[in-house]
């Protein structure tokens, strides 16, 4: 794989990571309940480190990172589905660098998107736990 391409899909990573956590921030001012709005709030920051990540992957390899992402889906107004919404994303995170890890031949970037799923599985537990 080129190093364009890489760069290409590290990008698309890093705009659902921006995402994600402009909706994780918006999210916690609208929760009610106290301890789903800290959670949602605190993995907001880990969004913010992923992007950093990728972003230092990029632009070592000659890219520049992307804001241009697309139009926000925060969920419904209630806390269900604001969880709802952010589990889904943590899902689709998940499954997105894990076909990038199988195809990917660039050990640095394998190493840090590895560090990032787990961080994303641990994202969704807990917004798993709130949900029940
Ligand atoms: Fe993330
Ligand atoms: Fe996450």
């Amino acid at each position: 794989m080129d190093k364009k391409e890489v760069i290409r899909m590290l990008n698309e990573d890093f705009v659902r990571e921006l995402e994600a956590s402009m909706i994780y921030v918006r999210n916690s001012f609208i929760m009610e309940e106290c301890d789903a709005s800290r959670v949602t709030e605190a993995i907001s920051v880990d969004e913010m480190r992923h992007m950093w990540w990728l972003a230092d992957l990029i632009t070592k390899r000659g890219g520049k990172p992307t804001m241009e992402h697309k139009e926000l889906d925060f969920g419904g107004e209630d806390l269900k589905s604001m969880l709802e919404r952010q589990i889904a994303l943590e899902t689709e995170g998940i499954g997105i660098y894990e076909l990038q890890v199988e195809i990917i031949d660039d050990e640095e970037v394998i190493g840090v998107l590895k560090h990032i799923i787990d961080e994303e599985k641990r994202h969704r537990k807990e917004f798993r736990m709130r949900l029940e």
